[in-house]
């Protein structure tokens, strides 16, 4: 996505089984324990999770530049897995997911959202500021691979 690459179409597609290699090498280099194939199958199966990923369009490729998981549960939205692809990164794509996140958990009547997030993971707790989220807890050592405390954020309408 640098400045001299032109025009690339973009797109919000429900999550297939087809996409999972290219979301677990994402994963990979994202995440210090990062989702195996069969949680993310899982998810696939379960019809109160909600997955979507974002297809790029570049250079005559589909490339999935990020994806978002989370769940509608009762009267709250709970985030399960975001990422983007490093490459493109800081473009806005995990701010849009989260709008997505917002938007389909308002057109079943739900305002509250939830996620946790590593206390040392700044970028994400910068993005989730940014979409609303404020701290309203701390799970201490809550990441038993590197001991990390996890915060906990709410967001509300
Ligand atoms: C965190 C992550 C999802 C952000 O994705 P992104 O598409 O680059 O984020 P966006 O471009 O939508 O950024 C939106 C806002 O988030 C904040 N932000 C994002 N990356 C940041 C960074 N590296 N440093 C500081 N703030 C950052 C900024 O406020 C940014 O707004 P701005 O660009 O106007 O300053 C991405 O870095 C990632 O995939 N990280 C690894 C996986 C991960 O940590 N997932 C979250 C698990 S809880």
């Amino acid at each position: 996505m640098s400045s001299e690459q032109t025009a690339h179409k973009v797109s919000v597609d429900l999550m297939q089984r087809t996409d999972l290699p290219e979301i677990l090498a994402i994963e990979r280099v994202s995440f210090p324990s990062p989702w195996t194939e069969g949680m993310f199958l899982d998810e696939l199966r379960i019809p109160q999770a909600q997955k979507w990923v974002v297809k790029i369009q570049i250079d005559g490729k589909s490339l999935i530049g990020a994806y978002i998981v989370f769940w509608l549960v009762a009267d709250e939205a709970h985030l399960h897995n975001l990422a983007v692809r490093k490459e493109f990164r800081r473009h806005g794509l995990a701010y849009n997911l989260l709008q997505l996140m917002k938007q389909t958990a308002a057109q079943m009547g739900i305002a509250k959202r939830t996620l946790e997030v590593r206390a040392s993971n700044q970028p994400a707790i910068g993005l989730y500021r940014k979409c609303g989220f404020v701290i309203k807890g701390r799970r201490p050592k809550y990441y038993t691979d590197t001991n990390e405390d996890a915060l906990i954020m709410w967001a509300d309408g």
